[in-house]
């Protein structure tokens, strides 16, 4: 099975891609390493065990991670997500313990322990644990397999700013790290996540699995619909991330191109923008695929099924 690292801000559209990874055997998790982002830390590393608990998958260790950005104060997105980062279900409080050891040390140790190579990294929320790991550990930067990771958008521009979707927006410092580390890199942004769309009868088709994950997703995607329905008057809600656990899966369903993507920094009005070069006009060396399509019907039947096996 390929070696994946979850690190993630659940986040209800980060829970449905823990539960995916946690249901494919094609994917072992070695942990899940949770960051301030959607709500703040502590809400984070407890929506993270209260997944691994609802999959029953209380092996999983999940680590705490930094609790706010590098240089940034935490911006958080409780408008879209809800009080808890997982408003929708009603799920008990974890009993399943957090690990001692911070996130970026479990990066890093891990990194450093297993075959070069071997371990792919899953960033969901913004990319603050991981920079810091590498900052701290710059020889862990080139024992990274790839980067899979949601954030960014092109043609869909923003979605917290006009110019920023949210995971890049938070801390564009640390995502610009990660896209300059020269790791192989995946990139989900909204042009391809505002293509997953969760209709009417997709979630249906997850409620009627009649278990409590797929009681338990339908609720949760139920919830989180409402923001963008209002937002974007679209058919459902987007399940951005997803698209990462599925990728890894599937990624015959996925197109995009391989081109140069930068992060602004700087600039007041634009910052957390991913520059990319879609049509090749920078001359700058390419450095991430950037998906831009998906077969949604395949994606969901994908999901479902896999859903159905927890
Ligand atoms: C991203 O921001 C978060 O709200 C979602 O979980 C996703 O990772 C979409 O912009
Ligand atoms: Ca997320």
């Amino acid at each position: 099975a390929r070696r994946i690292i979850i690190d993630t801000d659940p986040g209800q559209d980060d829970a449905v891609a823990i539960l995916l990874a946690l249901a494919s055997p094609e994917l072992e998790v070695l942990g899940i390493t949770a960051v301030a982002g959607n709500v703040p830390l502590p809400l984070t590393s407890r929506n993270a065990r209260i997944v691994c608990e609802l999959a029953g998958r209380t092996d999983i260790p999940v680590f705490a991670g930094c609790d706010a950005p590098m240089t940034r104060k935490l911006v958080t997105a409780e408008h879209v997500h809800g009080k808890t980062g997982l408003d929708g279900p009603e799920l008990p409080e974890p009993v399943m313990p957090l690990q001692e050891r911070h996130a970026v040390d479990f990066l890093i140790e891990t990194l450093r322990a297993e075959p070069a190579g071997s371990v792919t990294l899953c960033p969901l929320g913004p990319l603050t644990n991981i920079a810091t790991a590498f900052r701290r550990a710059p020889d862990i930067v080139e024992r990274v397999q790839q980067i899979v990771l949601m954030g960014g958008a092109y043609f869909e521009v923003g979605n917290y700013t006009p110019a920023a979707e949210f995971n890049i927006y938070v801390d564009p410092e640390a995502a610009a790290e990660v896209f300059g580390a020269g790791i192989p890199l995946v990139v989900m942004p909204l042009d391809v996540t505002h293509k997953a769309l969760v209709t009417k009868p997709r979630n249906e088709a997850i409620r009627a699995l009649g278990t409590p994950v797929g009681k338990a997703v339908a609720e949760m995607t139920d919830f989180f619909e409402r923001f963008d329905l209002e937002k974007y008057g679209s058919e459902g809600a987007p399940l951005h991330d997803p698209c990462v656990t599925a990728y890894l899966l599937a990624p015959e369903i996925f197109s995009g191109r391989h081109i140069n993507v930068e992060i602004e920094t700087t600039s007041e009005l634009t910052l957390g923008m991913t520059v990319a070069d879609w049509w090749g006009v920078s001359g700058r060396a390419p450095n991430a695929t950037f998906i831009g399509d998906l077969d949604a019907d395949a994606f969901f039947t994908l999901l479902t099924e896999r859903l159905a096996k927890l």
